[in-house]
């Protein structure tokens, strides 16, 4: 049988990692992120599908094509979390487990941060970890699917 599939959206501005502010988001680039977690994620027994958009209807319809395909979705939407009741409903609508992901610890940065409208939607979230959250992220997930 084929392998889960976990479909992992980036929103804007993450295509500049690496190069984008990198005492806030580190030096890894996006496809170091994407190499990490396809690696990690074939070790869990799950298929990766990485994508990244600056726009936020791309988000939103990879997020509706998660439904009834994919078995867990992480996000980290960027700017879009703080904004975007579009990407929260596609959430709602997806029915698929969500994680949120962000590589800076949004809670200690400024006040706009710290509202985020993909928690509504999410089992849970990670930040401040960098990149390493992704892979905690595909941790949680492993585990949520083979418990359910
Ligand atoms: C981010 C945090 C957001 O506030 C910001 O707009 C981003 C990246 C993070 O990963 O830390 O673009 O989602």
């Amino acid at each position: 049988m084929a392998n889960p599939i976990i479909l992992i959206v980036n929103g804007p501005n993450l295509n500049l990692l690496g190069k984008r502010q990198p005492e806030v988001y580190g030096h890894e680039t996006l496809a170091d992120i994407e190499a990490a977690c396809i690696a990690h994620a074939a070790a869990l027994g799950l298929e990766v599908e990485f994508r990244q958009s600056n726009h936020e209807g791309d988000l939103v319809d990879w997020i509706q094509g998660a439904r009834g395909r994919a078995a867990g979705i992480i996000v980290n939407a960027g700017a879009y979390t703080h904004t975007s009741v579009a990407i929260l409903d596609a959430l709602l609508s997806a029915e698929v487990t969500c994680v949120e992901v962000h590589l800076s610890n949004i809670h200690q940065r400024e006040e706009f941060r710290h509202h985020s409208f993909v928690s509504k939607a999410a089992k849970g979230m990670i930040c401040g970890f960098g990149s390493h959250g992704y892979i905690l992220a595909l941790d949680a997930l492993a585990r949520l699917i083979r418990g359910s």
